[in-house]
């Protein structure tokens, strides 16, 4: 191959892009999307809407009605709102705006790749943190590490992706006082957790709270790319600065405005998917396997042989991820909970496995 005319960032060389491998299979328990399309009436309606929006103008900028909405469902006003393509894209502008290369941000793996390779992307330092052996946030090594190096943002993922655990509130709580600059909560799987494990109320007596949420998860929408973030206006203001005109197609601000229409509805099927997951849980450990407690849309399992179980499990149709070339992760797989027919798939397909073995 010839080289190119010119290369990537130099601090971007070796940064590998973000994969989440896809195989063809049957049982596609492997990105924690939702199973269930949106509901039926969602869909009409949005057909119906599609002949009368004007795609020949360019979107509302400032995406009124959706902000609106939005402010009414999440009970915050509209200043302290950002909406972007999906949480990732939030998390993009709130980078761009506040990382960089001046800065630091402060994460505690293992946790979501994005939430070291957005501020990667953004030019900023990155400070990791092992978690402890339960895969919470040891506090007192996070304390110290903040007195260390200041970080100017903390990033703590609740219910945590791939591990499944909530963070304590009072974890949170002592991140937010100590903390110099912003502690970034990011809740893309929170409807499946206990109401009183999101850290919503902490927003109101915490300025330097950040909250982020996606409709890719329990609101079925993850085709749409939709997510946004809760947090003082005077830190929404900064964010403008950096997002691309029209940022927010009409097509997307009409489905979130019907989602939020739809929410009785849509979040009616976080109780059967939670019921997998605890049906999950229960049947693998049944089976001798250790599993780790939960209160996301998965679970997290370790088998002796991780690629081999991945392996076979595709063999039989079923696609989970694997994580075991992690080192704080070696022979862990995680499954997502959906369907009670695809967990039935996923079990039989272990059970056969084990039977094999
Ligand atoms: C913890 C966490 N945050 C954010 C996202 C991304 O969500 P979105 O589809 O809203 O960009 C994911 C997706 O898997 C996730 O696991």
């Amino acid at each position: 191959m010839t080289r190119p005319p010119l290369s990537p960032r130099p601090d971007l060389a070796d940064l590998e892009p973000y994969v989440s491998p896809q195989r063809p299979a049957r049982w596609r328990m492997n990105t924690n999307e939702s199973p269930y399309p949106p509901p039926p009436g969602l869909v009409d309606e949005l057909s119906e809407q599609i002949a009368a929006l004007a795609l020949n103008r360019y979107p509302d900028k400032d995406a009124r009605g959706l902000y609106r909405a939005l402010a009414g469902y999440a009970d915050w006003a509209a200043d302290g709102l950002w909406a972007a393509n999906g949480s990732n894209e939030v998390l993009m502008h709130l980078f761009l705006a506040y990382g960089g290369q001046t800065r630091t941000v402060l994460t505690f793996e293992p946790t979501y790749s994005l939430h070291s390779l957005i501020p990667r992307v953004a030019g900023t330092r990155i400070r990791n943190l092992w978690r402890d052996e339960d895969y919470v946030i040891d506090l007192e090594a996070a304390l110290e590490e903040i007195d260390r190096s200041a970080p100017d943002i903390v990033v703590v993922c609740s219910p945590n992706n791939p591990t499944g655990n909530c963070e304590p509130l009072s974890t949170v709580r002592a991140l937010l006082g100590a903390a110099p600059g912003i502690v970034v909560v990011d809740e893309a799987y929170g409807e499946f957790a206990d109401p009183d494990e999101s850290v919503r109320p902490l927003l109101a007596e915490h300025r330097n709270l950040v909250l982020v949420k996606t409709f890719s998860k329990a609101w079925r929408l993850a085709g749409a790319r939709l997510g946004y973030m809760l947090a003082d206006p005077a830190l929404v203001d900064g964010m403008a600065r950096v997002r691309l005109p029209y940022h927010l197609s009409t097509l997307t601000q009409a489905v979130g405005q019907l989602a939020l229409r739809y929410s009785d509805e849509t979040l009616g099927m976080v109780e059967s998917i939670t019921k997998q997951r605890g049906r999950l849980s229960v049947e693998l450990q049944a089976m001798g396997i250790k599993t780790f407690p939960s209160r996301a849309n998965f679970v997290l399992f370790h088998t002796d042989d991780a690629d081999t179980v991945f392996n076979r499990l595709l063999e039989r149709d079923v696609l989970v991820r694997n994580y075991s070339s992690n080192p704080a992760l070696r022979g862990c797989l995680r499954v997502t909970a959906g369907l009670p027919e695809e967990t039935d798939a996923f079990l039989e397909a272990m059970r056969w496995i084990l039977d094999e073995s």
